[in-house]
């Protein structure tokens, strides 16, 4: 098996030392890469450095065209990259191409959208003193970027970082995720094949103990890091002064409301409750019913649940294939257990082999149990009856969590409430709360982060905004 490069600048290179990928299905080898060196992840922030200010002031359709090659070429290895993202992160190949898809619009999104990133101009003769002044404001890239990203979509959450941050002209160093860093590594091949300058990107799978040094590195202004609320708090408090953008976790709420169609609640909750094994901050984690409905729901939910097909991830029939390793499974099994000794039911699952958990249904989950209070990223979900509206939006709240939150309801009054009452970065009504359309602002408040991502709001946190006054105009 060939080891894959890294990308130092735009160029391939080889470290002194190679690690290999797994995956946690069959323990089968996935691929072998290699490792930066200190002196490479040197070589790559000086570059980085180096080319802001060539990137900056890239003409727009150089931009333009390396994102829309991107998207063209990532179309075209579609199958590849899919079997591969399936390899390292063990999500079901059906998922996987949904990934690949979704990376694709990204990058799409953002070779139309720098088409578009024009700046704007403000009449300032408002005032009597600002005669014949005008102001234009656009937008400067704050700096070289440093994306740090997780294993759960190993592409298109790096897409999230490189595309913005490309059409932006900002350079970007990804230090993607040790479990699954090789979609990221086929990404900076197919960047190396545009015309963007040496420099403005690099990808460095680094393990995670040295990534410290990258975000206290002042020649790499911005942070954006997608992760763990533990690892993201820790940056923010490494880098105060830095512009730190962070997607951290949730333990998202699907509410379903007595007036809701119970047969496309069940299904969708149970859809994504278990997608990629549960491993997306937004799949669906407590699901909050109307008592009214509670027991026709549940037997759908269940039912519905007792349907999923759980086995190999590149079997086209599997829809819940294992976590990311064995290590996560059982750490998901435990607070099973531990949700189950404090005097939950078991209503479907609560089952582990190796690396996959069965799909699990819980109710009369205490409170503190982690499996309701914590992000589990694993195939679960909790059961909890409500009386009322009022009660399940307290519900909703009660977590420290705000990322997003999905509510089955027909009424377009209970929707606007939600969308003022509940604290969440996003509301999707009629849906889960897994729903996520990548030109759509994403991003969460309470310990889910700060920052949006999204093509248009990552290129707005990307950037600044800068005005020039022009004097004395006829206007
Ligand atoms: C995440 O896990 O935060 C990303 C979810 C998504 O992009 O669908």
């Amino acid at each position: 098996m060939d080891v894959r490069s890294f990308w130092l600048a735009g160029r391939p290179a080889t470290g002194d030392r190679e690690l290999t990928v797994t995956n946690s299905h069959d323990g089968r080898v996935v691929g072998t890469y290699s490792v930066p060196t200190d002196a490479q992840v040197e070589e790559a922030v000086a570059a980085a450095a180096a080319v802001q200010k060539e990137a900056a002031a890239l003409p727009v359709h150089v931009r333009a065209e390396a994102l829309a090659h991107v998207a063209k070429r990532l179309a075209e290895r579609h199958e590849e990259i899919a079997q591969l993202i399936t390899g390292e992160n063990g999500k079901p190949i059906f998922w996987a191409r949904g990934e690949v898809n979704r990376a694709i619009s990204t990058f799409r999104f953002a070779a139309e959208e720098t088409r578009r990133w024009s700046g704007g101009v403000q009449r300032l003769d408002t005032e009597p003193a600002a005669a014949g002044r005008l102001a234009y404001v656009s937008r400067q890239p704050k700096g070289p970027v440093l994306a740090i990203t997780p294993f759960n979509f190993p592409l298109n959450l790096v897409a999230h970082k490189v595309a913005p941050a490309i059409a932006v002209g900002a350079p970007v160093i990804v230090k993607p995720a040790p479990a699954t860093p090789l979609s990221s590594l086929v990404l900076g091949e197919i960047l190396a094949e545009t015309d963007l300058p040496a420099g403005m990107f690099s990808v460095l799978p680094v393990e995670n103990e040295r990534a410290s040094a990258l975000v206290q590195d002042p020649r790499l202004p911005v942070v954006s890091f997608t992760g763990s609320g533990p690892v993201g708090y820790a940056i923010m408090d490494q880098v105060p002064r830095k512009h730190v953008t962070l997607e951290l976790g949730g333990n998202a709420a699907a509410v379903v409301l007595a007036d809701a169609d119970l047969d496309w609640a069940a299904s969708r909750v149970t859809l994504f409750s278990n997608y990629q094994a549960g491993q997306s901050c937004i799949a669906v984690q407590r699901v909050i019913v109307e008592e009214s409905v509670r027991a026709a729901f549940e037997e759908k939910l269940v039912e519905a649940v007792a349907g999923l097909v759980t086995g190999d991830p590149l079997d086209e029939k599997t829809q819940v294939g294992p976590l990311v390793s064995v290590a996560a499974a059982e750490r998901v099994a435990a607070w099973v257990d531990e949700a189950v000794a404090s005097g939950a039911r078991v209503l479907a699952g609560g089952t582990r082999d190796g690396a996959t958990v069965a799909p699990t249904v819980l109710t009369d989950v205490p409170a503190d149990a982690k499996v309701s209070c914590e992000e589990v990223f694993g195939p679960v979900m909790i059961v909890k009856p409500v009386a009322s509206v009022d009660e399940a939006f307290a519900e909703v709240n009660s977590s420290k969590y705000g990322l997003q939150a999905g509510v089955f309801t027909r009424s377009l009054d209970v929707a606007f409430r939600a969308n003022r009452e509940l604290e969440v970065g996003g509301v999707i009504i009629g849906d889960v709360p897994s729903y996520r359309a990548d030109q759509m602002p994403y991003g969460g408040v309470k310990e889910s982060g700060v920052g949006r991502e999204g093509v248009h709001s990552a290129m707005e946190d990307l950037t600044y905004e800068k005005v020039m006054v022009l004097t004395g105009l006829s206007l």
